[in-house]
């Protein structure tokens, strides 16, 4: 069974509202392999793909408004990373609403991976800066 990563206490950033939203992204990134495994129809995975953006950019959203209220000089290149992601999902759901290709469990893996690494590497680096306070 193929897995993504789950989220862990390493992960938290100390501000819980975003350590939910990163949780929660996580669980629906598992229910989307959980579909496919399942052999789920297309229009399910699709829906549950959509969901799973739209909650993304909700996330970007509300961290980058939390970045411009902690005054983080970062924001800028931080944005960019999120904007990244954000336009490969798109492109990812775009495709799949064109053709018969289904979304394959590699792509989970490497949005999850992507996710993940970007919370140690990056959103742990606002949420030091603002324990420096
Ligand atoms: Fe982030
Ligand atoms: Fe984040």
């Amino acid at each position: 069974m193929s897995q993504t990563p789950p989220f862990d206490d390493s992960l938290r950033t100390g501000f819980a509202d975003i350590d939910e939203q990163h949780r929660y992204f996580l669980d629906m990134l598992g229910e989307l392999v959980q579909r496919i495994e399942a052999g789920q129809h297309r229009q399910g995975v699709l829906d549950a793909f959509q969901g799973m953006r739209a909650y993304a950019e909700g996330h970007f959203a509300d961290e980058e408004a939390l970045l411009a209220r902690l005054g983080y000089p970062d924001m800028e290149a931080h944005q960019r990373l999120h904007a990244t992601f954000t336009d490969m999902v798109r492109e990812l759901e775009g495709r799949m609403g064109e053709g018969p290709g289904l979304l394959s469990l590699e792509t989970l893996e490497f949005l999850g991976a992507w996710f993940i690494g970007h919370i140690r590497n990056e959103d742990q680096r606002f949420a030091a800066y603002a324990r420096r306070g």
